[in-house]
């Protein structure tokens, strides 16, 4: 497969297609807002941290039941949780940190999902056992998360969409789970949606939407996604009152779902930060944010204290997204992309239309992107 990524032509003003184009995708049956996953993707799984060497743990991820694993050696797996033979969840059975074995009829798996051992067979009894497979799925572990790609699998995948800013240095972190009720698509909309912010995120650390100010970002297409430009935080901003001037954030995001963001202080990162939006069926999606900060050694008095912000932060989306949750099963219509704060959401629609039709047609990925000043008022 080929994953080549190129940038679309620039310019200094967002699309006008933005809108109009919207529309189209959110009424056709193919692409429409809320219906389908990106293919061909890595997908968030769970914190490295989660999972203990000869553990299991079962997930349902993209609508299908996923086994995930770690072997006696540290490596972590995945698999189809559904056993070849009659359908019992693999996971209710035993691993011994090699071997899967179902809890029906004893057959065993290694971790590539490949049969192993079927006891009901005599020692006569000669049987192709490695013709029996559930499907396995490619797993990276990065910065401390494990990541399952679904799609195609070659040995060209796209990169993982990790946290940024990091470097080499060491950093603690700590993730944060949360269940959103809603279709991906609207996850997605909400996280890289500047308009919510001063009403949704109104804390008496964070804002209030008491005075609007405008708001000038730049934009530039980059990856599967875009980045904002890095600049200083907003003079009302936590980060900026704690350091002041020479603090400078920049804020990308990646498909699938992927809200990054990581903080300087005098050129030097303190805080990064990847959300990651993995849709567990058509209509729950789940939430991770992991979050990296430096000072090894602090995880103990540090992880709490983050945890409690960000929580408080993300609860406040999900709250929104159980609002929306009932009267998003009417399939409304909708106007989600209000120029310019709703051009970010136009462009996910596009960038994930775009990603499909480049596997599906096997060239190289053209990032729709194109290079934007966006204004609004938050
Ligand atoms: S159902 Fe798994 S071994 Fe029979
Ligand atoms: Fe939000």
């Amino acid at each position: 497969m080929n994953t080549t990524l190129k940038t679309a032509g620039s310019s200094d003003r967002a699309d006008d297609r933005d809108v109009s184009e919207l529309e189209s995708v959110s009424q056709s049956q193919v692409g429409g807002l809320g219906t389908w996953y990106l293919q061909n993707m890595w997908y968030f799984a769970v914190a490295s941290s989660e999972l203990k060497k000869g553990k299991m743990l079962p997930k349902t991820m993209l609508g299908e039941p996923i086994l995930l694993g770690r072997d006696s050696n540290g490596k972590a797996f995945a698999m189809r949780d559904i056993c070849p033979h009659q359908a019992v969840p693999l996971s209710k059975g035993c691993f011994d940190g090699k071997e899967v074995m179902c809890c029906f009829h004893g057959w065993k798996f290694d971790t590539s999902g490949t049969c192993t051992s079927i006891p009901s067979l005599t020692k006569e009894q000669d049987f192709p056992l490695c013709k029996i497979k559930t499907p396995n799925y490619p797993v990276r572990e990065v910065r401390g998360a494990v990541w399952v790609y679904f799609g195609d699998q070659s040995d060209d995948l796209p990169d993982v969409p990790e946290a940024p800013g990091l470097g080499e240095l060491l950093y603690e972190q700590t993730t944060t789970t949360l269940l959103l009720p809603t279709h991906i698509d609207y996850a997605a909309l909400a996280l890289i949606d500047p308009a919510h912010v001063p009403y949704v995120h109104n804390s008496w650390w964070w804002r209030s939407a008491k005075a609007l100010k405008p708001k000038q970002k730049h934009y530039v297409p980059e990856g599967t996604g875009w980045t904002m430009v890095k600049h200083q935080p907003t003079k009302h901003s936590i980060f900026f009152k704690l350091f002041g001037q020479h603090i400078e954030t920049e804020i990308s995001f990646r498909l699938p779902g992927c809200r990054r963001e990581y903080i300087q202080f005098a050129g030097k990162t303190i805080l990064s930060g990847i959300s990651t939006l993995t849709p567990v069926d058509e209509t729950h999606t789940e939430l991770n944010h992991t979050t990296y900060w430096m000072f090894p050694g602090t995880k103990f008095f540090m992880d709490p204290i983050i945890q409690y912000f960000v929580n408080e932060f993300l609860g406040q989306d999900q709250t929104i997204a159980k609002l929306q949750e009932g009267n998003l099963k009417l399939k409304p219509k909708l106007i989600p992309t209000i120029k310019d704060a709703g051009t970010p959401g136009a462009w996910y629609l596009r960038l994930k239309k775009e990603w499909a039709e480049s596997r599906r047609e096997g060239r190289p990925f053209n990032n729709p992107v194109p290079d934007s000043i966006l204004h609004w008022m938050s």
